[in-house]
């Protein structure tokens, strides 16, 4: 059985302007009606879910005590849309992804708030068979190092058999020609692949045979962590374009990590930055990078590395993220590392400042729009 969630170990500037530009043209209510008229496998599939994640806080048990990893986080993926996230290394991405598969393993847990996924409820509250069902089937997923996690003792597709079995798939033929084909469109020789075991296959092959097994069900939501960490950048923009194509094609709603600002701009829609556990900026995806608000965004983006033109041009953000032992647990998060910070920054959790589907958390932007309501007064 492929990457059974309660085995998994958890383990450029110009690239990004290009690729806004080309996103801005795709429509979503297409790709919501196609999803609506497609006969799927799944009988009870009724076109993309909308996801609404509310205040939700995750911790893990460490010898200090249990620390968040995720802290009060509000968070909507709206029905045929790809949300993004992106943050540094510890920022609570997975931790937050995991949650939207009810997935957390200790010595984490979810601690507070829910998860509403249409059509499935809150999956926070998910137990047992309920929960195994609502993976695989409603929820596709990719693992952080899902490179790492297929079977090496059976054959790929020996493992799509299994998994097709476990959740009760009649027509395993058509899984295996669903399977061929995914393989297919990302370059590879399908019954090959399906014939070989994890050692035969490249780290690049093995993190591509994962999204197969996040969309061969046919699930309504896809969930991929780092999904294209393994792959060189043309391979990579390649399998970008496949997930985008197969996203509009089946109608889905789809959550992307990544650390790349790039990729994110290629695909995604929505984009939501986090740091220190928290949600601080999140909106459209060209909005948010075409003009960010938050000083962490306007950080990340000074620090994505140039191509051509002055090279020395990017900054990249002074100090170090926290880590679970050292995140503030009043006030802003990023504080430390912030050159707007104020007094109130010591003490306060940010506002969360909304403009339209845009919100930010930070106390400068919020000071700064409620003199600009003044002036305008
Ligand atoms: N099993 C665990 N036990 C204790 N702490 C954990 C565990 N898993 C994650 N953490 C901590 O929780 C915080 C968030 O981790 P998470 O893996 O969600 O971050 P991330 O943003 O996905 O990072 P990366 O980009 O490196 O994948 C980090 O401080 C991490 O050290
Ligand atoms: S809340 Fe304060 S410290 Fe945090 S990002 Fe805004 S200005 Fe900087
Ligand atoms: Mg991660």
């Amino acid at each position: 059985m492929f990457v059974p969630a309660e085995k998994v170990s958890m383990t450029l500037g110009e690239r990004l302007s290009a690729a806004v530009g080309v996103r801005s043209d795709r429509s979503v209510e297409a790709a919501r009606n196609r999803g609506a008229a497609e006969g799927t496998r799944d009988a009870d599939r009724s076109g993309p879910p909308g996801v609404r994640v509310r205040d939700l806080s995750v911790v893990y048990r460490t010898a200090a005590g249990e620390l968040p990893a995720v802290s009060g986080i509000d968070l909507d993926l709206p029905p045929g849309t790809i949300t993004g996230v992106v943050g540094e290394s510890g920022s609570g991405k997975s931790t937050l992804a995991l949650s939207l598969l009810n997935a957390v393993q200790p010595p984490g847990r979810i601690r507070s708030g829910s998860v509403e996924i249409d059509g499935l409820g809150d999956v926070t509250r998910l137990r047992g068979e309920d929960l195994r069902r609502a993976r695989g089937r409603h929820i596709g997923y990719v693992f952080q190092a899902a490179q790492n996690s297929l079977n090496p003792l059976k054959t790929v597709g020996k493992q799509l058999l299994d998994l097709g079995r476990s959740h009760e798939i009649r027509d395993l033929r058509g899984l295996v020609r669903d399977a061929k084909d995914l393989l297919g469109r990302m370059g590879m020789d399908g019954a090959r692949v399906l014939d070989s075991h994890q050692h035969e296959l490249s780290g690049g092959m093995r993190q591509r045979v994962g999204i197969m097994f996040a969309l061969v069900l046919n699930a309504h939501l896809v969930v991929l962590d780092e999904p294209t960490t393994a792959l060189d950048m043309i391979t990579q923009a390649t399998i970008l374009r496949i997930v985008r194509e197969v996203h509009e094609e089946r109608g889905l709603t789809t959550f992307i990590i990544t650390h790349d600002l790039g990729v994110v701009a290629e695909v995604a829609d929505r984009l939501a930055i986090m740091y220190g556990g928290r949600v601080v900026e999140q909106g459209p995806t060209t909005e948010v990078l075409g003009a960010p608000r938050h000083p962490y965004t306007q950080g990340l983006i000074r620090a994505i590395p140039r191509l051509v033109g002055d090279l020395g041009e990017a900054r990249a953000l002074p100090g170090r993220p926290p880590t679970l032992g050292t995140v503030p647990s009043r006030g802003c998060v990023f504080r430390e590392r912030c050159d707007l910070r104020m007094d109130v920054c010591e003490t306060e959790e940010p506002p969360t400042v909304p403009y339209g589907e845009w919100i930010v958390a930070c106390h400068a932007v919020a000071a700064r729009d409620a003199e600009t309501r003044e002036e305008k007064a």
